[in-house]
C-alpha cells in the first residue's frame, strides 16, 4: 500500500500544477458522508466532491441503477440511437425546473458545457451577442465559462483572450459593501455606457454564488433582475449548478425568490457523482438552435442518466430538501455560537441557505480584513483531525460546508466538533 506522502510525490511529478491540490488525501473508498484514504484513515466529508454527492457516496439505489444500466449498455450516443432514460429524465426536469410554461432539456457532461450551451441557445433565440455576468461568479473553465467568471486568479489569468461581448457587473454583496440597489444601478450604467440592452441576449447569475464565496443574491434583487430582463427582452439564465438538487432546502435556489428563469444550468448534484449536466429552458428558447447545433458524443450518457433518475427518487423519498434545512440549522447555529467566543475573533460572517452554509474568516471582526491564512490553517488542521473542508471566496477566506444531505445529525455534529477544534487550533497556529 502506497502512503499518502508517496502518492503526493507521484502526483506532483505526473499531474500539472494547474489542477488544484486542496488536500493530500488519496481516496480509497467512501460511504454516505464518510471517506477512507489509502492508509485507512477515516474522514468526515464536508465537501461532497464539491456539492456533487448531495445524495451521499455510494447510495445503494444509485449504485443499483448504475449497475443495471451498465449491464444493458453504457454508450450508444443519443444523437445516433436514442434511449428512453434520456427522454424520461428530460421530462422529469421539465416538470420541476423553475422555468415558465413548456420546457425542454438538453443533456451534456460538465457544468461548463451546460453554461456554454445556455449561452448558445440564448444567442440563437434572441439573435443578440451580449451576455452579462457578475463579479465573483464562477461558471466553469471553458473559454466562455472563463469569460463569464468574475474572478481573475486562478481562473482567468494567462488564459485570454476571451470571447467578446461579455460584460461583468458587481454582484450584490452587502458584507463587502455592495447593495442590491447599487448592483442594479451598475447594470443600468452598463446599458448607458457600454452596451445597449437591445444587444444583450442574457444575464447569467448564480442564486447563491458558489466558488465566489456563498453570497446569497437578495431575493428582491433577483425579482428586480427578472423585471429588468422582461423590460428589455433579455433572457435570465440561472446557474444552478452548485445550488441545485435540494442543497439550499428547495430543489432549486431560485425558488426561494419566487422567480423563474428562461434557462437554468444544472450539473453537480444531478447524477450523484456521474458526469452529467443539463440545461432546462423555455421550449421556444431551447428550440431556437438548428438541428445538430446542440449535443455531444457523450452528452446525456445512459449510465449517468440512470444515476440521475435514482438521485431524483432519493431526493423525494428521503425528503432531502427538509434534511438540507435541518442540517443547515445545525451548522448555522453552531457557527453563530462560535462567533460569541472571545478567542475566536475571526468569524466575520456566517451565512447560508439550507445546507449551503459558510463562514467568512477575517483577521479581526472589526476590520473585516480577509484571512486566507486562518482559512488555509483551518483546512489543514481539519484534515489532520479527520474532516474534509473546502474553501472558496474571492479572497480565499471562506469555509463552505457541503456535507451530503443524507448525513445523520450525529455525523454533522461530529464534523462541526472537529471544525470548532480545528478553528481554535488554527487561530493559535497563525497568531
Ligand atoms: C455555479 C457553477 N457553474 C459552473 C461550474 C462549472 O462546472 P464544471 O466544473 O462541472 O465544469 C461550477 C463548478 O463549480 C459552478 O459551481
Amino acid at each position: 500500500m502506497a502512503s499518502s506522502a508517496e502518492l503526493q510525490e507521484r502526483r506532483i511529478a505526473a499531474v500539472p500544477r494547474g489542477v488544484a491540490n486542496a488536500t493530500a488525501i488519496y481516496a480509497a473508498r467512501a460511504k454516505n458522508a464518510e471517506l477512507w484514504d489509502e492508509e485507512g484513515k477515516r474522514y468526515i466529508d464536508f465537501g461532497a466532491g464539491i456539492a456533487v454527492v448531495n445524495t451521499g457516496h455510494q447510495h445503494p439505489k444509485i449504485v443499483a441503477a448504475v449497475e443495471e444500466q451498465l449491464k444493458a449498455f453504457s454508450h450508444v450516443c443519443f444523437q445516433v440511437t436514442p434511449y428512453e432514460t434520456y427522454v424520461r429524465l428530460a421530462e422529469r426536469l421539465n416538470a420541476i425546473a423553475p422555468v415558465p410554461g413548456l420546457a425542454k432539456t438538453l443533456f451534456l457532461s460538465t457544468g461548463a458545457e451546460a453554461v456554454e450551451n445556455a449561452v448558445k441557445v440564448a444567442r440563437a433565440f434572441t439573435s443578440r451577442p451580449g451576455i452579462v455576468s457578475f463579479s465573483g461568479g464562477f461558471h466553469g473553465r471553458t473559454l466562455m465559462g472563463m469569460a463569464l467568471t468574475g474572478k481573475v486568479v486562478p481562473y482567468k489569468k494567462g488564459f485570454g483572450p476571451f470571447p467578446p461581448e461579455v460584460y461583468n457587473v458587481m454582484f450584490p454583496n452587502e458584507y463587502h459593501g455592495v447593495t442590491g440597489a447599487q448592483s442594479l444601478a451598475a447594470l443600468n450604467a452598463l446599458f448607458k455606457h457600454q452596451a445597449d440592452p437591445s444587444s444583450i441576449a442574457a444575464i447569467v447569475i448564480e442564486p447563491v454564488q458558489g466558488e465566489g464565496g456563498f453570497y446569497l443574491a437578495p431575493f428582491d434583487f433577483l425579482r428586480a433582475l427578472r423585471k429588468l430582463c422582461d423590460e428589455h427582452g433579455i433572457l435570465l439564465i440561472a446557474d444552478e449548478i452548485q445550488t441545485g438538487f435540494a442543497r439550499t432546502g428547495k430543489m432549486f435556489g431560485l425558488e426561494h425568490a419566487g422567480v423563474e428563469a428562461d434557462v437554468v444550468t444544472l450539473a453537480k448534484g444531478l447524477a450523484g457523482g456521474l458526469p452529467l449536466s443539463a440545461i432546462t429552458g423555455r421550449a421556444d428558447v431551447m428550440d431556437a438552435a438548428n438541428p445538430g447545433g446542440l449535443g455531444g458524443t457523450y452528452a446525456g450518457n445512459p449510465v449517468a442518466c440512470a444515476a440521475a433518475h435514482a438521485v431524483l427518487d432519493v431526493i423525494e423519498e428521503e425528503k432531502l430538501c427538509d434534511r438540507a434545512n435541518a442540517i443547515g440549522e445545525i451548522i448555522m447555529s453552531r457557527c453563530e455560537e462560535l462567533t460569541s467566543r472571545s478567542n475566536l475573533n475571526c468569524i466575520g460572517h456566517v451565512r447560508g441557505l439550507g445546507a449551503m452554509c459558510a463562514v467568512e474568516l477575517v483577521k479581526d471582526t472589526a476590520s473585516h480584513e480577509p484571512s486566507p491564512q486562518i482559512t488555509q490553517a483551518v483546512m489543514k488542521v481539519a484534515n489532520e483531525k479527520g474532516l474534509i473542508l473546502l474553501s472558496c471566496g474571492t479572497y480565499g477566506n471562506v469555509i463552505r460546508f457541503l456535507v451530503p444531505l443524507t448525513a445523520s445529525d450525529a455525523l454533522v455534529r461530529e464534523g462541526m466538533d472537529i471544525f470548532e477544534a480545528s478553528l481554535t487550533e488554527a487561530v493559535t497556529r497563525v497568531a
